[in-house]
C-alpha cells in the first residue's frame, strides 16, 4: 500500500503523524508544495489548479490512495483531485474534521436534541469562504438540534501559515497575531469546541490553547486517519498496532530549500522510526 499525503506545505505532516500510526506497514509519499504554499489567500481556481497538479505529481510516484492533508484544497478541489486519481480512493480532512467535532460534543454531554455548545472553526481565508465546514457542520446538526441559528463561528486567520512555513511556530508576533484573531470570538461568545480547521495549526497547538483559554481545541489528525482506514479496500495492510518501520516515507517538495527547520528535525526522527 503506498499512500499520499498532500498538502500545501509541513501542515500535512500533522495527518501524515497520525497516518503512521494507523498504518504501520504502508509506505507514504508525502508532497508538500512549497513552492506554493500559502493556499489560503488564494482563488478557488487557483487552488484547484494547483491540487490537480500536486494530485498528478503524486499519481506518478504510484501512489494508490490519497489522503488530501489540506484543509483549503480539500474544500475547494476534492471532485479535482478525485478526477486525477481515477478509480483510488481520496479522502478530504472536512468530513473527519466534522466527526472530531460531533464526537467532542457528544463526550462534552451534549444531547441530540439541543446543541448549545458554541463550535469556532479556525482556517484559513479560501476555507472559511468555501463554506465547507459550516455547511457540513449545519446538515449534520441542525436535524438532531431542531432549532436554528447554531452557535458556529468560522475564523479566518490568513497569516498564521506563512508564520508556521517561516518557522514562527513560538514567535511573539504569532502569539499576538493569534490573540488578535480569536478576540472577536472570547468577547462575543462563552467557551465551547474550536476546530484547528487547516493542519498546519496543530504545530502551534498549544499557542492556540493559550489563547482560547477553556475552550476544547480539537486537532482532527487522528480522526482522519481512523476516517480513511474505515475508507480502505479489504486485504490492504491495516495493522492496529506496531512501530511504524524506518525510512517509511517519501518526501517530496515542490521547493526543497523552504521547508523550516523544525519540520526537518521532525522528519528526520520520523524516518529514525519514531512512531
Ligand atoms: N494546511 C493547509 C490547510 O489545511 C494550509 C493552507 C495554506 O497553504 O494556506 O488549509
Amino acid at each position: 500500500m503506498r499512500i499520499g499525503v498532500f498538502d500545501s506545505g509541513v501542515g500535512g505532516i500533522t495527518v501524515l503523524t497520525e497516518l503512521r500510526r494507523k498504518f504501520p506497514t504502508a509506505r507514504f509519499v508525502y508532497l508538500g508544495d512549497t513552492a506554493n504554499v500559502p493556499y489560503g489567500p488564494k482563488s478557488p481556481e487557483h487552488i484547484r489548479k494547483l491540487s490537480r497538479e500536486g494530485a498528478r505529481l503524486l499519481r506518478t510516484k504510484g501512489v494508490d490512495s490519497l489522503v488530501v492533508a489540506c484543509n483549503t484544497a480539500s474544500s475547494l478541489a476534492l471532485e479535482e483531485i478525485r478526477e486525477e486519481m481515477g478509480d483510488s480512493p481520496v479522502i478530504g480532512v472536512v468530513a473527519p474534521g466534522v466527526e472530531a467535532v460531533l464526537t467532542a460534543l457528544q463526550a462534552q454531554g451534549e444531547g441530540p436534541e439541543e446543541f448549545t455548545t458554541p463550535i469556532l472553526v479556525l482556517a484559513t481565508s479560501a476555507t472559511v469562504r468555501s463554506g465547507a465546514y459550516g455547511n457540513l457542520l449545519r446538515a449534520m446538526l441542525a436535524p438532531a438540534a431542531g432549532r436554528l441559528p447554531l452557535p458556529i463561528i468560522e475564523q479566518a486567520c490568513p497569516l498564521l501559515v506563512p508564520m508556521i512555513e517561516e518557522g514562527w511556530i513560538d514567535h511573539p508576533i504569532l502569539h499576538q497575531t493569534l490573540a488578535e484573531y480569536v478576540r472577536p470570538t472570547l468577547e462575543s461568545s462563552a467557551p465551547g469546541v474550536a476546530l484547528l480547521g487547516c493542519t498546519h495549526y496543530p504545530w502551534i497547538q498549544a499557542a492556540f490553547q493559550k489563547a482560547l483559554p477553556g475552550w476544547q481545541v480539537i486537532n482532527s489528525a487522528q480522526a482522519v486517519a481512523e476516517f480513511f482506514h474505515r475508507q480502505t479496500p479489504p486485504g490492504a495492510p491495516r495493522a492496529p498496532s506496531g512501530r511504524p518501520t524506518e525510512n517509511q516515507v517519501e518526501w517530496v517538495f515542490t521547493d526543497p530549500a523552504a521547508v523550516p527547520e523544525f519540520a526537518r528535525r521532525y522528519m528526520r526522527e520520523l524516518e529514525a522510526g519514531k512512531p
